[in-house]
């Protein structure tokens, strides 16, 4: 930290000071954080918010967020709690499981690998038992190995490509531990197996590591409800426009990558805040689930949206790989609080959980993409800001909000606002004078 301050800094002991004061109070505390990086100077604050009213399949949590954006928790909370009053999030896990490959590279005859497999396989899961006991007690595993041929791609080219079930972890520690066992069984049996006696030296193993892209790690959430029960979403729009410019709004989604990935981050959003509430790999759900999005060989939105027959449906369908046992799940103090919260998932349950999260997150920004734009609700959040900011009274911040109800919000506007207003009452504040800069 000294040398930090001395090299970056014009007063090096007023950075240390700015630094420490993020310090947790609790030094014991404060080493845990540290220990979970290197190089660790301090933390990084970031809001810790809840969305309540979330009712996916029939029972209701209160979801904890942790997102530095402005008006996401408060549109997820408000789409939760239209959908609240018309039968809430329905969510179903489609399946559970986790990816990794060993890639290797063999330039013999392909009939020599497939002759031996059986035999590589059993030795494979033999040597790696130890590191699977505990996976395999809580009812987990290797489910299938796969010899995966893809000379046409690369020359001499092979994966062995492995399934896991990892239970309430997200395993990737397991999964890596697993699939390095497995890349060392494998050169020791081409270097000691007769039927490759002659070209000893040939296989080589590349790398082995687990695949984020886990799309049989699926989970659907989906909403619906009779076209004129959408009254209460669609402000001044009669339902039925609304419920088809919505419909439109998603199509436009899958046909074009620029909006693609707008709505995808619209999705994310609300997913990724809760990924990072309960200590869950956002990296990792975020390339899973921009990976899903291209998995046609186009990216496309990862929501779907139906106007049928009077009936209005719209569901989201995305891959996740979390944990609600290990990792930094039980490690930070937080991720455990938000566990509690949500009353100790399973990992199962979080997935319905973040996907319902993702969908209302979009839910929230077409319906306002598609009737008054975003700007409205963005510049009531970004008023209350200046406002807090400048510690404008109730009152004040009512005369405000009327006052701007039909104008452009900046910084200087509202504190030109508050100035004559004070000017008015003949009582200016000389400490927001002073905060504001003049
Ligand atoms: C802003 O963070 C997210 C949106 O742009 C999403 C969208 O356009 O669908 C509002």
């Amino acid at each position: 930290m000294r040398w930090v301050a001395a090299q970056f800094a014009d007063q090096p002991e007023e950075m240390i000071e700015q630094l420490k004061s993020f310090w947790h109070p609790d030094l014991g505390q404060q080493e845990l954080f540290d220990g979970f990086s290197e190089n660790t100077l301090t933390n990084y604050f970031l809001p810790y918010g809840i969305a309540p009213n979330f009712l996916i399949n029939g029972k209701t949590y209160v979801v904890p967020m942790v997102i530095e954006e402005s008006s996401v928790v408060a549109a997820a909370s408000s789409a939760a709690k239209f959908w609240m009053s018309r039968g809430g999030f329905q969510a179903k896990v489609l399946s559970t499981k986790k990816l990794g490959q060993v890639h290797f590279t063999w330039p013999g005859d392909i009939n020599k690998l497939i002759g031996v497999f059986g035999e590589l396989e059993t030795l494979l899961l033999q040597e790696a038992k130890p590191l699977m006991v505990n996976m395999e007690k809580r009812g987990g595993g290797v489910i299938d190995i796969e010899l995966r041929d893809l000379r046409d791609l690369e020359p001499d080219y092979y994966q062995l490509f492995v399934s896991f079930e990892t239970c309430d972890s997200m395993g990737a520690n397991f999964i890596n531990s697993v699939l390095e066992s497995f890349a060392r069984t494998m050169e020791d049996f081409f270097d000691t197996h007769p039927v490759f006696a002659e070209e000893r030296g040939a296989f080589n193993v590349i790398m082995a590591i687990l695949s984020n892209y886990t799309p049989e790690c699926l989970v659907r959430a989906w909403v619906e409800c009779p076209v004129e029960e959408l009254e209460g979403a669609c402000g001044d729009m009669d339902p039925l426009t609304f419920a088809d410019r919505l419909h439109r709004a998603v199509r436009i989604a899958h046909i074009d990558p620029h909006r693609a990935a707008t709505h995808n981050k619209g999705i994310f959003n609300g997913v990724d805040a809760v990924v990072l509430a309960t200590g869950n790999d956002f990296r990792a759900v975020e390339a899973c689930g921009h990976t899903y999005a291209a998995r046609e060989g186009k990216y496309r939105s990862l929501s779907h949206c139906s106007v049928e027959k009077g009936h209005f449906k719209f569901w989201l369908d995305l891959p996740l790989a979390l944990g609600t046992v290990g990792g930094l799940t039980k490690l930070h103090p937080l991720a455990r609080k938000s566990l509690d919260i949500l009353g100790h998932p399973s990992s199962p349950e979080l997935m319905m959980i973040i996907a319902a999260t993702g969908l209302a997150q979009n839910f929230a920004a077409l319906r306002s993409l598609v009737t008054t734009g975003i700007q409205r609700g963005h510049m009531k959040m970004h008023l209350m800001n200046i406002l807090n900011h400048l510690r404008a009274g109730e009152e004040e911040k009512d005369r405000a909000i009327r006052f701007f109800k039909d104008k452009a919000v900046s910084f200087t506007s509202v504190r030109d606002f508050l100035e004559r207003h004070d000017e008015q009452k003949s009582k200016t504040s000389p400490k927001r004078k002073q905060e504001s800069g003049r």
